[in-house]
């Protein structure tokens, strides 16, 4: 069946693929601009998120903002999602078997808003979006790309918020981000290479 966002936002509110069902006050699918050239990946909904059915809208989110607004965007104009849509209990990172059953939402949401930039908030979205299990502090800053799709891994915004001196390197990320979206404008600009 075709994907469309009205398919996609009922089978994420009705979902019960996996345990995370049972404890969500409201599942979180994402939200922006579905037509986003820059789309961020988090790990799952918080509290205040699982509270209001809304990504990133509590400390972490108050400083992803800050950072969007630092490169020249607003929140409006990008796409925020997650790895799971429904909160685990106590926060705890999702299972494999949680994140594998939520995927393909995620991958419904890449297909149709075709974002040109990805950023990968922490471990958890480089584990599950790139299949690579490896420390962020190792993998931040260097691009992935895939089928044209340009992939900065970085600090999760709640690590950076208990532990400030991250913040250097992570806004070294998000300029690269800044960057990359100017040369891809351009090279759009320039039409199709001869
Ligand atoms: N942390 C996340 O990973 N996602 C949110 O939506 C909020 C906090
Ligand atoms: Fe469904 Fe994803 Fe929620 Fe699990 S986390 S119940 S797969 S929407």
């Amino acid at each position: 069946m075709k994907a469309s966002w009205e398919t996609l936002l009922e089978s994420v509110n009705g979902c019960r693929m996996c345990r995370l069902c049972e404890n969500r006050t409201h599942p979180v699918p994402g939200e922006g601009d579905p037509n986003a050239r820059l789309m961020f990946i988090g790990e799952g909904p918080g509290r205040d998120e699982d509270e209001q059915g809304r990504p990133f809208v509590g400390a972490s989110g108050k400083l992803l903002d800050t950072m969007i607004h630092a490169i020249g965007m607003e929140r409006c104009e990008v796409y925020i999602a997650n790895v799971v849509k429904c909160r685990p209990p106590m926060n705890r990172n999702p299972e494999p078997d949680e994140a594998a059953a939520c995927m393909p939402y995620l991958r419904q949401q890449f297909v149709l808003i075709r974002p040109r930039v990805i950023v990968l908030l922490g471990k958890i979205a480089l584990r599950y979006v790139l299949g690579e299990d490896r420390p962020i502090s190792a993998a931040r800053g260097i691009w992935v790309e895939r089928k044209g799709v340009f992939f900065m891994p970085t600090y999760h915004p709640s690590a950076l918020l208990r532990d400030p001196s991250k913040k250097r390197e992570a806004w070294e990320d998000f300029k690269a981000v800044r960057r990359k979206l100017a040369e891809l404008e351009q090279a759009d600009e320039a039409g199709p290479q001869q």
